[in-house]
């Protein structure tokens, strides 16, 4: 599904983590280029983008990203190599990545957190609401999400997460959203935001997931933001500011009434605000946690129509006879 916004055309894709937890596969190359079956991750992220209508994408990197420049520029040796061949299949494979969107890439240099990384994107993005894609969230691509948090911050303006029901034991994994009803069913305001939460304390078993449709007002209030949670400039800080510039948000401790219409456009001077939330229902993987990369790769591949009839087949047998 192509969705068409001309306020949205930028999406920014943070990629300047280490990939610790796939050591040593991520030693000497990204963690967004491990294959999901046989496409590296960080590629479902950017056609996840462009089927939501946004066709440039930066890409904020650091020290050993130089692959994923390559794999989204041309190739040229190899293309040649198969047309001789005469491999149509293999070329197209190949073309396809550096056909999709306009890269651009901007280094990190420290890594100072996610917020951090956002705000790298300040002088590339300008004044336009901008998406922010993180490359360990695999949402499925028979489930859009993008498309419908564009279409809702096109109606309500100011920005947009994206929030999913998790187990209350996995909270402090995630930045945590209170919430309030707005007359849709998977539309929420945002009115507290707390980035990994104790379990105990967190307001709500609703995790913000790794889409975002920002305000650029979220520039400004990143530059102010100090360093939160693992001593890190945190972009759930910065969102939780920017409803609460906009009246949306419940400033901490005072208990404050909220006083804007969950389901107006804000009015009167920029603000960045509201917030809302969009409730995902479908089907995401956490390509970040070893176990979800091993669920999303087996999903994906029972799914292809090329792999798919000969895997699941041995996949019953492997379960039946095996475990
Ligand atoms: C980041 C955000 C967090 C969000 C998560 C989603 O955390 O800071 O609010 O819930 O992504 O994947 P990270 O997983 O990068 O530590």
């Amino acid at each position: 599904m192509t969705q068409s916004n001309p306020g949205i055309s930028k999406a920014v894709i943070p990629a300047a983590g280490l990939g610790t937890r796939f050591l040593p596969a991520t030693k000497a190359t990204p963690k967004e280029m491990l294959p999901v079956v046989d496409k590296p991750a960080i590629q479902y992220v950017v056609e996840e983008a462009v089927s939501a209508g946004l066709s440039d994408v930066l890409m904020i990197t650091g020290r050993n990203k130089r692959p994923l420049e390559d794999h989204f520029d041309r190739n040229y040796e190899l293309e040649e190599a198969l047309s001789r061949k005469g491999d149509a299949g293999r070329l197209a494979r190949v073309q396809e990545s550096s056909d999709l969107a306009t890269m651009h890439y901007v280094r990190q240099g420290d890594p100072r957190g996610l917020g951090h990384a956002v705000l790298c994107a300040a002088p590339h993005v300008g004044d336009q609401p901008f998406a922010v894609l993180l490359g360990d969230d695999l949402i499925d691509p028979r489930d859009p999400l993008l498309a419908r948090m564009v279409e809702v911050q096109a109606r309500l303006g100011g920005s947009v997460i994206a929030l999913m029901e998790v187990d209350p034991s996995q909270i402090h994994q995630y930045g945590c959203a209170a919430v309030k009803p707005t007359g849709e069913d998977d539309v929420v305001q945002i009115t507290e935001l707390v980035e990994k939460p104790d379990p105990a304390e967190a307001p709500s078993n609703l995790a913000i997931i790794g889409r975002y449709v920002l305000d650029p007002a979220i520039f400004g209030i990143l530059r102010e933001t100090e360093p939160g949670r693992g001593g890190e400039i945190q972009l759930t800080d910065a969102i939780q500011k920017l409803a609460d510039a906009h009246g949306t948000g419940t400033p901490h401790g005072t208990g404050a009434p909220h006083h804007a219409n969950a389901d107006s456009a804000p009015s009167g001077p920029r603000d960045g605000g509201p917030v809302h939330g969009v409730i995902f229902k479908g089907r995401r993987y956490d390509t970040g946690d070893r176990g979800d990369y091993l669920r999303a790769i087996v999903r994906l591949a029972c799914e292809r129509e090329d792999l798919g009839p000969e895997f699941r087949a041995w996949l019953r047998s492997f379960v039946t006879e095996e475990m």
